[in-house]
């Protein structure tokens, strides 16, 4: 089973991404932590983020078996990983690992931008995961200072949606729900509320395709 859960930054994804993998005993990548590696060994090799060259070349260089979660989580590398992750040929060289990790047994849940309309485009489920931009700030708000980050709120907002514009406006594989994804709006939902609405759309599709 292949579980595809996209959205935009900050929206819930990675939580509800993680707890699903988890019930359901599936293997669980957040993508966008390879995009953020990239973008990290580009700066820490003293090159900005559009350097196409030094970013492909990263990318054919990336080991996704290490991983320092909380170094790539930190704000600057966040701006740069949406800068590297528009280079198509960035995107090219990460795709056979993304793929590979999808497929493997029993199964898999991958979030990230473009799970459901490349890289899983046959995923048994897809989910499409929205908040409000206010939402998501105080979220990543949150998340930011519980870390350590010294972040204000507002420019954590205008980050967000920039980043949200550049994701969705690059060419290659563009922040866009796959025609087959389910609409998953967690502005009003808490944590577990979010879990349970995504686990009620997955089981719906499941017994959906056990009857047909
Ligand atoms: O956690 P958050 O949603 O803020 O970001 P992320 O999922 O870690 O992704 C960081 C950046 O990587 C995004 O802004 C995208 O530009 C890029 N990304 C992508 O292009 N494709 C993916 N499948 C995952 C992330």
């Amino acid at each position: 089973m292949i579980i595809a859960i996209d959205g935009p930054a900050a929206s819930g994804k990675g939580t509800i991404a993680k707890q699903v993998a988890s019930v359901y005993g599936l293997h669980h990548l957040d993508t966008g932590l390879i995009y953020r590696a990239v973008a990290k060994a580009v700066l820490d090799a003293g090159y900005p983020p559009d350097d196409v060259g030094h970013a492909i070349e990263a990318a054919i260089a990336l080991d996704p078996t290490k991983f320092d979660e909380t170094a790539l989580k930190a704000q600057p590398i966040t701006e740069a990983a949406s800068v590297v992750a528009a280079i198509p040929e960035v995107r090219q060289a990460l795709m056979n690992y993304q793929r590979s990790f999808a497929t493997q047994p029993p199964g898999a849940v991958l979030d990230g931008r473009d799970i459901g309309t490349v890289i899983a485009p046959g995923a048994d489920v897809k989910l499409f995961v929205i908040a409000s931009p206010e939402v998501r700030a105080a979220r990543r708000t949150r998340e930011l200072r519980a870390r350590g980050e010294m972040v204000d709120e507002p420019e954590v907002l205008a980050d967000l949606l920039r980043r949200d514009e550049r994701d969705s406006r690059r060419t290659a594989a563009p922040l866009k729900p796959a025609p087959d994804a389910h609409l998953l709006d967690t502005t009003h939902l808490g944590i577990d509320a979010a879990f349970r609405a995504a686990v009620d759309i997955i089981e719906a599709v499941r017994t959906g395709r056990k009857r047909g």
